[in-house]
Order: C-alpha cells, then sequence, then structure tokens
C-alpha cells in the first residue's frame, strides 16, 4: 500500500487548477443508464472512485472510452447485466445510485446494500421508501436489494430528512417516470444542480433546481449528450485550507467561488483575504496565523460536513478556541485522535469538538481513515514540526486527483512512497 510522508513547516504559495466534482461526477456517471445514447463528458476527475464507477458500469455491459483530450465517453444505453454487485459495492456507497436508474429504464434491479462506513451507518431507507412510493416493489434479502417495477409513476414526494444522493436517486427514477413527480425537502447541493441541468440537456423536465421543491415531468426517452462536469467545491476548499494553516498564499483557478460561499466565509472570519473572479479564487494569510472559527455543518447552503474535518485541523493550530459541532454524520470524528496524537487539543463532547489552538503540531506517523479524514491528517502534517507519515492513502486517491503532486507545485514537501 502506498503511505505519504510530508516534512511540515513550508509556506505554500503558487497556483493550480481545481478538479472536476467527484460528487457530480458519480451521480451524472450513473444517469447514463437513463440514455439511448452515450454519454461524452469533459472535466471529470481522475479518482479510483471514478474508476469503481467505470468498472461497475462496465460490469453491467457498459462501454467506456477515455479519448485522448481528457473526455469520457460513456455508453450505457444497452445493459445486459441489472446486477450492481457486492464486490464493487462494498468499495463505493454511491453504488446505490444505479438502483433509480435501472428501475427506470429496464423495470428491475439487483443491487447489493452498501453497508455502512467510517463516518456512519449510512442508511438507504429515505431510498427505498420514495422509490416505494413511485410504485417500486422492493425486497431485501441475502445482503441485496432486489427491486422491481412494471412501470414508475409519479407521485408528491415528501423526504422526511434532506438526503444528498436519495434526491439523486429519486430525480433519476422520476425522470421516465410516467407523469409528474414533486420532490418536497430535497437536497440542494450544487451537485445536485449539476446532475439535474445535464438530464434537462438530456431531454428531462426538472424544474425548481436549485431549490428545496423539485417538479420532474416524466418523458420516454432521453439521449446521450456531451457535458462539462462542475468544479470539485470540496476539493477546492482542501487547497485553500492548506494554505491558510501553512500562513501561505495560493489561487485556485478553475473554481466557483458562488458554490463556496459558506467555507470562503469561514475562511475570510480565520483571517485570510479571500479575491475572487468568475473563474478563480485567491488566498492570502498575510503571514499570519489563522484565527479559530466555530464551525456548525448542515445541509447546503450552510457549511458542508465534507469540510468538517479539514477545519479542525485548521483551528487545531488556530489563534484561540472553538466548538466544531457536526450534524450530518454521527461518527465524523476518525481525525481527532491522529490529531491529538500530533499535539492537537482536542475533546470531543457528543458530536461537538472543542478545541484549543496549540502553539505547534509535531509530526507522527498517522493512519487514515476515510476520506475527508484523511485530507485533514495531510493538512496539519504541512504545518507539523518534522515528518509525517500517512498510512492506507488510497482513502485520499477515492476524492483527490493527484494531491501530492498538487500540494508540491504550491511548495510542500511530500513524497508518496511504496509501502
Ligand atoms: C453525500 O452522501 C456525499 N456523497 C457525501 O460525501 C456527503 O458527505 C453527504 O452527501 C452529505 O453532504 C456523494 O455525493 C457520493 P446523505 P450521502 O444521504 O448522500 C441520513 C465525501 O466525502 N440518511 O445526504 O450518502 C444519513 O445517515 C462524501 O465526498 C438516512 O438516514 O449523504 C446522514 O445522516 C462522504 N437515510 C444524512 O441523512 C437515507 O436513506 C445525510 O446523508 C439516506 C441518508
Amino acid at each position: 500500500m502506498n503511505k505519504l510522508i510530508i516534512q511540515g513547516g513550508k509556506i505554500l504559495k503558487g497556483t493550480i487548477k481545481a478538479s472536476g466534482s467527484k460528487n457530480s461526477s458519480l451521480p451524472i456517471l450513473f444517469s447514463s443508464i437513463l440514455a439511448d445514447g452515450p454519454l461524452i463528458l469533459n472535466n471529470t476527475p481522475h479518482l479510483s472512485d471514478i474508476s469503481t464507477t467505470l468498472r461497475l458500469l462496465m460490469d453491467m455491459g457498459a462501454e467506456f472510452i477515455l479519448e485522448s483530450d481528457g473526455a469520457l465517453f460513456v455508453d450505457s444505453s444497452k445493459l445486459t447485466n441489472l446486477v450492481a454487485d457486492y464486490d464493487l459495492v462494498k468499495t463505493m456507497r454511491a453504488s446505490i445510485l444505479t438502483l433509480g436508474p435501472m428501475l427506470a429504464k429496464y423495470g428491475e434491479a439487483k443491487v447489493s446494500l452498501p453497508g455502512g462506513c467510517a463516518i456512519g451507518s449510512r442508511p438507504i431507507n429515505l431510498h427505498l421508501q420514495a422509490l416505494k412510493e413511485l410504485g417500486a416493489t422492493i425486497e431485501v434479502k441475502n445482503g441485496y436489494i432486489f427491486a422491481k417495477a412494471k412501470k414508475l409513476v409519479g407521485k408528491n414526494i415528501y423526504f422526511d430528512q434532506v438526503s444528498v444522493t436519495a434526491t439523486e436517486n429519486i430525480i433519476m427514477a422520476a425522470t421516465l417516470a410516467e407523469g409528474t413527480t414533486i420532490l418536497y425537502n430535497s437536497a440542494k447541493e450544487p451537485e445536485i444542480y449539476d446532475l439535474s441541468t445535464c438530464l434537462n440537456k438530456m431531454g428531462a423536465k426538472i424544474s425548481g433546481i436549485g431549490t428545496s421543491t423539485l417538479t420532474i415531468e416524466g418523458v420516454k426517452h432521453l439521449n446521450g449528450v456531451q457535458y462539462s462536469v462542475c468544479p470539485d467545491r470540496i476539493e477546492v476548499g482542501t487547497y485553500l485550507v492548506a494554505a491558510a494553516i501553512t500562513k501561505g498564499s495560493i489561487t485556485v483557478n478553475g473554481a466557483k467561488a458562488e458554490s463556496m460561499k459558506s467555507i470562503l466565509e469561514k475562511l475570510t472570519e480565520a483571517g485570510a483575504e479571500i479575491t475572487i473572479t468568475n473563474n478563480s479564487i485567491k488566498l492570502d494569510m498575510k503571514g499570519k496565523k489563522p484565527k479559530a472559527v466555530n464551525i456548525d455543518t448542515g445541509t447546503y447552503p450552510n457549511f458542508p460536513t465534507d469540510m468538517q474535518a479539514q477545519f479542525t485541523a485548521l483551528n487545531s493550530i488556530a489563534d484561540g478556541s472553538c466548538s466544531i459541532t457536526e450534524n450530518i454524520f454521527e461518527n465524523r470524528f476518525m481525525h481527532v485522535p491522529e490529531l491529538v496524537r500530533m499535539g492537537a487539543d482536542l475533546t470531543l463532547e457528543g458530536n461537538t469538538i472543542v478545541c484549543k489552538g496549540v502553539k505547534s503540531l509535531t509530526g507522527a506517523h498517522l493512519i487514515a481513515s476515510d476520506l475527508r479524514a484523511s485530507a485533514s491528517l495531510v493538512l496539519a502534517g504541512l504545518v507539523a514540526e518534522g515528518e509525517t507519515t500517512i498510512d492506507r492513502v488510497y482513502h485520499l486517491d477515492r476524492g483527490y486527483e493527484t494531491i501530492e503532486e498538487k500540494l508540491k507545485l504550491l511548495g510542500a514537501q511530500i513524497e508518496r512512497v511504496q509501502d
């Protein structure tokens, strides 16, 4: 297995380019199941979750080509195997997003239960309940979901809780249902905006995009189209925190500030000078240490849970004390004990981390556990005194394209070595 070795203390300076959004690319790739022709996607990131998705679609009978210009050609219009197998689903929970499209296009699906992960039990009751309301029969046995639907019929559906992938699954299912579906209490994340925009380009009729009430008028067919995926707001946010934690100054090109307001507000509150254009974000700490900022995660447009671990690292060496409350996942604290091993003063009280900024962290041998916790450890390693080694780097490769290359471009001393 690979590990990262970081020599802390370098001030990050320079310019990098944002990658395409992982959490947009995944549902859009699965939406190819709905289309009667191929999707041609631009700006999809080269991540292990994308490779897993392509392998899953290929197992189901799809074809894909990675074009020389980086475009991804995906034809899932003639699937021959309506099964999302456990061996792949267990490595990527987002595989549950095959369920809605397969039911809508083929009237049946067999999808492995995704199971939990390091950050929580990750139930899928909202997905299954809503598909039943659209007319599907769902049986769960032997670790699999067996779903059938002669036809899906549009309905008014009220989500008891805001869920990103449940909203995405039902939007996709409703595009080919008979009649109109109205989704109340839908998630509003920018990735849902991106998926819905792509589906409408394919011929779907979705209105209310960007709000928590979505209306989907069922259509007979969806076509393959060319689409460019939006930039990854969490990847960009992570690199901006890397600059803030090292008192540096960086510019991220290809970033869309309007989808990152809550993150940029917190970075400004921490003392960063933020300059935005329509296609870039610059962060400059003017050589100052960050100030501690309170964090309270919530659904979009509130502060994203996917940035909580990164801000825990930032706050651990900030001036002052603060509280970091995680309201979305019950166990998104795997980074806390590892940061404490580096000298951070963090105490977990229920779902709140009480953080007292310390003067400095010391490098240590750490283990990555989940995607964003791993990113948090890299950030801490960048500012810690001495050497930090992070094992199980495959967690990072799920969501960060060539992370060590981008950080090296900014002046970090970081190497990936084979174990
Ligand atoms: C998506 O996960 C993202 N993944 C996550 O990003 C992100 O953290 C999360 O949304 C919240 O923004 C992808 O888009 C692929 P949820 P998702 O359903 O859809 C509960 C990353 O790091 N819930 O919005 O699985 C659930 O337990 C990943 O890139 C139910 O109870 O999250 C949680 O408490 C991590 N029943 C809350 O809702 C359900 O059926 C929100 O989860 C579904 C969810």
